[in-house]
């Protein structure tokens, strides 16, 4: 399958760091690498046995420079991983900073939504930092998308910037990536999937801290998971 459209993900893809140059974000962490560590960790606290389990297929929609793939395999994940996006320019800085020592993903270019993969085949799908690039007459599509593509039984998770948190909202506005960025407050994910089929719809909260305050950060979280006021949010569905 090939996606013939520029994606505008291509032209921030060599060399990609999530917007780093932003002085707030570079403040609050190190590199990206930081932030989306605080996603797997999140991960890893709700399903355990995801370290363990090597029968688990996991789809990362929209992986980029595939940072949380990577992350997962480094906190010893063993489950065979996919990540698709529509941009080729992502996909091949994915390719170009994966580990030598680490088998790759599957990678897939997407064309538009569709990415062309089997129904009915991952037990786990992530869509992260992806839905407020996507159009809003294109958000329906993309839940169906992922719907079909999960086991039923699996589970999915959405995780977003929270527009409800006043230092994610200035990041956005002032980062180069996200210039054409419409956020999405967690009810308006909630509600969406709620109306296309998916079922057990919930959402928790997340990056209460800054990601360099570490084990400060991952207690304010365990303490707060349930304010609606964390730089990031996840929802989580099942199908
Ligand atoms: C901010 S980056 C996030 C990348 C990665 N998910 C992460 O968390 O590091 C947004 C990504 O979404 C991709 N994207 C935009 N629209 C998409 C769509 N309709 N389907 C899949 N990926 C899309 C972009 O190409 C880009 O790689």
């Amino acid at each position: 399958m090939t996606n013939l459209q520029p994606a505008e993900f291509d032209s921030h893809a060599a060399g990609y760091d999530g917007g780093m140059g932003n002085p707030l974000k570079a403040m609050a962490g190190e590199n990206l690498d930081d932030f989306v560590a605080v996603k797997v960790r999140w991960l890893l606290r709700r399903w355990p046995d995801l370290a363990t389990r090597a029968d688990l297929s996991i789809l990362d929609y929209g992986c980029g420079a595939a940072t949380l793939p990577r992350l997962l395999r480094a906190a010893g994940v063993q489950a065979r991983l996919t990540g698709t996006d529509v941009s080729t320019g992502m996909l091949a800085e994915a390719r170009r900073t994966w580990p030598a020592d680490s088998p790759p993903p599957a990678f897939h270019v997407q064309d538009g939504v569709a990415t062309g993969l089997p129904s009915d085949s991952f037990d786990l799908i992530i869509i992260s930092a992806v839905l407020h690039h996507v159009p809003l007459n294109q958000r329906a599509a993309v839940y169906q998308e992922l719907h079909r593509l999960l086991r039923p039984g699996g589970r999915l998770v959405v995780f977003e910037h929270n527009p409800w948190n006043p230092v994610t909202s200035y990041v956005v506005a002032h980062s180069p990536i996200d210039r054409d960025a419409i956020l999405l407050p967690p009810p308006e994910v909630k509600s969406a999937l709620s109306t296309t089929g998916w079922r057990e719809v919930r959402a928790g909260h997340l990056m209460f801290l800054p990601p360099r305050l570490g084990a400060l950060a991952t207690a304010a979280e365990r303490l707060f998971g349930w304010l609606p006021m964390g730089g990031q949010y996840a929802v989580t569905a099942s199908k």
